[in-house]
């Protein structure tokens, strides 16, 4: 059986990620979504809230699973049985950095192949953290969400304000 593994942080996903799956999918009997547990990134959502959005956005492609990770990629790899890894490069600027990821996992582990695809031009520039940028400014990012993760963006912004805007007990008491 033929099994890839798609890694990201997905924090969230978005229609740019869907896209990548959708054309992974075909090349390989089972393709892994593999979401990062920890990550160095200032995350918004939990790995269950990741996971939660990353399912749904999958419900209906039977051979996409999804599963967390933590420590090493090639390791998540080779427990799965994926013998290539996909990543999405948008554009020239994430060449260098994916080309460096692609590399290193080579050395770790020489039987699993990175495999590169492109993205829809529309979606080129999209990633997880301008959706969150826009969102937090009340701008409109229905265009590259899904309907649940977009909900899931409105929750967490106003999560935020009302922490943000609960006032704190002074050491007074005030
Ligand atoms: N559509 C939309 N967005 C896309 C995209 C696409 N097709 N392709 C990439 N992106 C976005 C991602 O959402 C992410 O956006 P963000 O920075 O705003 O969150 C960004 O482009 C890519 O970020 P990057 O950090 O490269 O990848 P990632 O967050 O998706 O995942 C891991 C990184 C988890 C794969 C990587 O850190 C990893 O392998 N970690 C495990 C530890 C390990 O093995 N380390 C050694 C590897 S060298």
């Amino acid at each position: 059986m033929r099994c890839a593994i798609y890694p990201g942080t997905f924090d969230p996903i978005t229609l740019g990620h869907i896209d990548m799956v959708k054309r992974a999918a075909p090349l390989c009997d089972k393709l892994i979504v593999g979401v990062a547990r920890s990550t160095p990134k200032n995350v918004w959502f939990s790995p269950e809230e990741r996971v939660e959005l990353v399912r749904d956005a999958f419900r209906e492609l039977s051979s996409v699973e999804v599963k967390t990770f933590e420590g090493l990629l090639v390791d998540f790899a080779k427990a799965c049985g994926a013998g290539f890894i996909v990543r999405g490069v948008r554009a020239f600027s994430d060449f260098e950095y994916e080309l460096q990821m692609a590399l290193i996992n080579r050395k770790l582990a020489p039987d699993v192949e990175t495999l590169f695809l492109m993205p829809a031009e529309e979606y080129g520039y999209v990633s997880s953290s301008r959706v969150r940028e826009i969102a937090a400014l009340n701008g409109d990012v229905r265009r590259y969400v899904t309907p649940k993760t977009y909900q899931a963006l409105l929750e967490k912004i106003q999560a935020r304000h009302e922490t943000r805007d609960t006032p704190r007990r002074s050491a007074a008491g005030g």
